[in-house]
C-alpha cells in the first residue's frame, strides 16, 4: 500500500508526464535500448520509427497517476495492457529494467521537479504497478499452458498451407512442429508471431488475429501486406515464405472477444480488420444459435475482399445471419442504389448504417468493431446516433491502442 504522502506525491507530477513530449519519450527509448539492446528484440522497431508507440507508455502512466487512489477505474485498460504484454512474452525480470530508464529519464530531463521525495514516491508507485502487471501477466501465461495444447513462451510452427485470399491478404494456416494439438482461442483473440526478417539485427514481434474457428490442431492467420513507405517488414516477410517453412508463435492472447450469448450480435470490419470477424462468425455459425447475427463490411473493391465465398457460404448455413458490404469504389456501371442479393446485400459508398437500421438490434445487440481508426470512430458516431449505448460497444485496434 501507498501512504497518503506519496500517493499526494505521485498526483502533483501528474503534468509532468501529461506534458511528456517528443523529447521525453525519445529519451526514454534511446537510454533504454542503448543501454539494454536485447530489448530490441521485443519491442516493434517500426514503431520506434512511425512514433506511434512513443506516448503509450507515458499515457499509461499518467492514468494511472490520475487514479492511484481507486485503481478499479483502470482494469480493463490494464487488461488489455496485459493481453498486449503477454503475446509479446513480456517477462517479471523486463520490469525493473524499464523502471530504471523512466526514472532516469525523469532526473535526466526535469532535475529540478524530479526532487529525491519525489522519486521515492515514483519508484513506489512503479512497483506496484509492475507488481499488478506481473501477477495479472503471470495468470495468463498460466492458463495458456495448463489449456490443452497450451505451451508457454515462443513455439515452432508450420507454414501448413498458403491460400490468396484477396489482393494484398493471405492467409496461413499454422501447425506445431512438434505434431502436438494448440491451445483453445476465443473467437477474436490473436497470436504474437515471432520473425527474423534478413538483414534485421533483432527479431520483430507482431499480433495477427486468429480467423477462424477453434480448431485443436491448427490456428489460421490473415495478413495484409503493409503497402506504405517503407513497405511493412513482418507483413511482406510473411507474404514471402513458403508451405514447409518455420515461424516462432506465442499462445493466443486478447481481451477481444466474442461472447456467447443469447443477444443479436453485429459485427462490424473495414479492410484487413475482418480477420476477428471471420473467427467470431465461423464460430457463431457453428453454434447455429437462434437470435440475429449481422455482418457488415466496407472494403475498397471486390478485388481487395477476402473471404467472399465464405462469408455467402455461412449465410446459406444460417438463415439467421445476414451480410451487408459497402464498396468504397464506385464501379462505372453502378446506378449507386443499393443491390439485393437475398441474405448478402451490397452498397457503395462509405458504410452508411442508416441504410439497414431498421434491421439493426439497436437497443439489445452486442456490437463488435475493427479496422482502422478513422472508421471505427465513424461508426461509433453512428451507432450513438442510432441509440446504441457505449457499453454495448465493443472494438480491436491493429496497433498501439487508441481511444475511439
Ligand atoms: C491485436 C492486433 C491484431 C492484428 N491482426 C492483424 C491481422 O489479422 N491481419 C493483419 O494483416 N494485421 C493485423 N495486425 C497488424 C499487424 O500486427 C502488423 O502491425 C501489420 O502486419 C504491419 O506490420 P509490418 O511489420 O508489416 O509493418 P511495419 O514494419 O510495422 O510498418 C507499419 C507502418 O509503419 C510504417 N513505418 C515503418 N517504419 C517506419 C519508419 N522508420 N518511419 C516512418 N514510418 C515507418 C510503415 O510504412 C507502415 O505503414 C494486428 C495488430 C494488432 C495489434
Ligand atoms: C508498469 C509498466 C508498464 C506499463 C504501464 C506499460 C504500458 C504499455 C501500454 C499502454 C502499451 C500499449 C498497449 C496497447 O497498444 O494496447 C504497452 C505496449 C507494450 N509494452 Fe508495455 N508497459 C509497461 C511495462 C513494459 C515492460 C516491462 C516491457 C518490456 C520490456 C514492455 C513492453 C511493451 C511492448 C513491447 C509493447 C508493444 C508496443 C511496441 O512494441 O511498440 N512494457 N505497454
Amino acid at each position: 500500500m501507498l501512504s497518503e504522502n506519496t500517493i499526494k506525491i505521485v498526483k502533483s507530477t501528474i503534468p509532468l508526464l501529461v506534458s511528456a513530449g517528443t523529447d521525453v519519450t525519445e529519451h526514454f527509448y534511446n537510454r533504454m535500448f542503448t543501454h539494454n539492446p536485447e530489448l530490441k528484440h521485443i519491442f516493434n522497431m517500426s514503431n520506434q520509427g512511425n512514433g506511434k508507440q512513443a506516448f503509450a507508455l507515458f499515457n499509461a502512466l499518467a492514468a494511472y497517476a490520475q487514479h492511484i487512489d481507486n485503481l478499479e477505474v483502470l482494469t480493463s485498460a490494464l487488461n488489455r495492457i496485459n493481453h498486449k504484454h503477454v503475446s509479446l512474452n513480456i517477462l517479471p525480470e523486463h520490469y525493473p529494467i524499464v523502471g530504471h530508464h523512466l526514472i532516469e529519464t525523469l532526473r535526466e530531463l526535469v532535475p529540478n521537479t524530479f526532487t529525491v521525495e519525489v522519486e521515492e514516491a515514483w519508484t513506489q508507485a512503479y512497483q506496484l504497478l509492475a507488481d499488478i502487471c506481473i501477477t495479472q501477466e503471470q495468470g495468463l501465461y498460466r492458463s495458456n499452458a495448463e489449456k490443452r495444447g497450451g505451451w508457454t513462451g515462443e513455439r515452432p510452427f508450420v507454414i501448413a498451407e498458403k491460400n490468396q485470399e484477396s489482393e494484398l491478404v493471405t492467409s496461413f494456416i499454422l501447425t506445431p512442429a512438434d505434431g502436438g494439438a494448440v491451445a483453445e482461442h476465443l473467437p477474436g483473440q490473436y497470436l504474437g508471431i515471432k520473425v527474423k526478417p534478413k538483414g534485421m539485427d533483432y527479431t520483430e514481434v507482431r499480433q495477427y488475429s486468429i480467423s477462424d474457428k477453434a480448431n485443436p490442431s491448427q490456428y489460421r492467420i490473415s495478413v495484409k501486406k503493409e503497402m506504405g513507405s517503407p513497405l511493412g517488414l513482418v507483413s511482406h516477410y510473411l507474404h514471402g515464405l513458403s508451405e514447409g517453412d518455420e515461424i516462432e508463435v506465442y499462445p493466443p492472447a486478447g481481451d477481444f472477444y466474442l461472447q456467447l450469448t443469447n443477444k443479436p450480435v453485429v459485427l462490424i470490419s473495414a479492410g484487413v480488420g475482418l480477420t476477428p470477424m471471420m473467427s467470431m462468425l465461423e464460430t457463431l455459425v457453428q453454434a447455429q444459435l437462434t437470435h440475429s447475427v449481422h455482418y457488415l463490411h466496407a472494403c475498397e473493391n471486390k478485388k481487395q475482399h477476402s473471404f467472399i465465398e465464405r462469408v455467402a457460404k455461412l449465410c446459406e448455413q444460417h438463415k439467421a445471419l445476414s451480410a451487408h458490404t459497402w464498396y468504397n469504389e464506385v464501379p462505372d456501371t453502378s446506378n449507386h442504389h443499393a443491390q439485393k442479393n437475398s441474405q448478402h446485400k451490397e452498397y457503395h459508398g462509405l458504410m452508411a448504417l442508416t441504410q439497414i437500421q431498421k434491421e439493426l438490434p439497436i437497443k439489445e445487440g452486442d456490437f463488435y468493431l475493427c479496422g482502422p481508426n478513422g472508421f471505427m470512430s465513424f461508426i461509433k458516431q453512428q451507432l450513438m446516433l442510432l441509440g446504441v449505448e457505449p457499453a454495448q460497444i465493443h472494438y480491436e485496434v491493429f496497433g498501439p491502442h487508441q481511444d475511439l
